[in-house]
């Protein structure tokens, strides 16, 4: 079992890149975390350019998110919602929308910002987002608040409560992925 890992950050250092480091962790065994690195290469989505041949970055983008049994995102926050350069990545995963990667795949939103409240207005967006383009959603969030003291030496979430969250987060969002799969069989 894989799961697709998506930053939405593209800063050197991210702590969303840092919560990708404990969600790859805390997965269970035997599951996978492959963290997508192409973002900074998508274009900007343009509508008149969507029956053409897919940018690379863009093609590469689909293709991971359909070889995946599940999607994981973590998200920052700018301004109260999604960074641009991850909404614009998902516009274009998000097309021909019959046929888009993302439709019925288990996908789940998490996020940590340096305010106090972890990038619980960019986690609903993204669940919104996610949940229109057809993706099976998870409700729960995971808000990683004050993300600059958020992380031990090791890479992992020092506050155990977070750790446990996670953890069942990603349980869920396995047994939903499994659960996908065995329908499919
Ligand atoms: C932010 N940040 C931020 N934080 C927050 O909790 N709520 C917000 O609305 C915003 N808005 C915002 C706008 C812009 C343009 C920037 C650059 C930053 C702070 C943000 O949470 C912080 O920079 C995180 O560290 C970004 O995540 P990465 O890059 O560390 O993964």
């Amino acid at each position: 079992m894989r799961v697709l890992g998506l930053s939405g950050s593209l800063r050197e250092g991210s702590h969303n890149g840092a919560l990708l480091g404990a969600a790859a962790a805390a997965l269970p065994a035997g599951v996978e975390l492959e963290v997508w690195d192409g973002l900074r290469k998508v274009p900007p989505f343009d509508e008149d350019a969507e029956g053409g041949p897919a940018p690379v970055a863009v093609a590469e983008l689909r293709r991971a998110i359909a070889a995946a049994d599940a999607v994981l995102v973590a998200t920052p926050e700018y301004n109260g919602s999604l960074p641009g350069q991850l909404k614009n990545a998902i516009d274009w995963a998000s097309r021909p929308y019959e046929t888009n990667p993302l439709r019925d795949k288990p996908a789940a939103v998490i996020g940590a910002s340096t305010g106090l409240f972890g990038a619980v207005w960019a986690q609903a967006d993204g669940r919104r987002v996610l949940t229109a383009i057809g993706a099976q959603v998870l409700d729960a969030d995971l808000p990683v608040g004050t993300a600059h003291e958020a992380f031990g030496a090791g890479g992992e979430l020092a506050d155990a409560g977070l750790r446990e969250a996670l953890r069942a987060l990603l349980d869920d969002l396995v047994a939903t992925a499994f659960a996908v799969c065995a329908l499919a069989a």
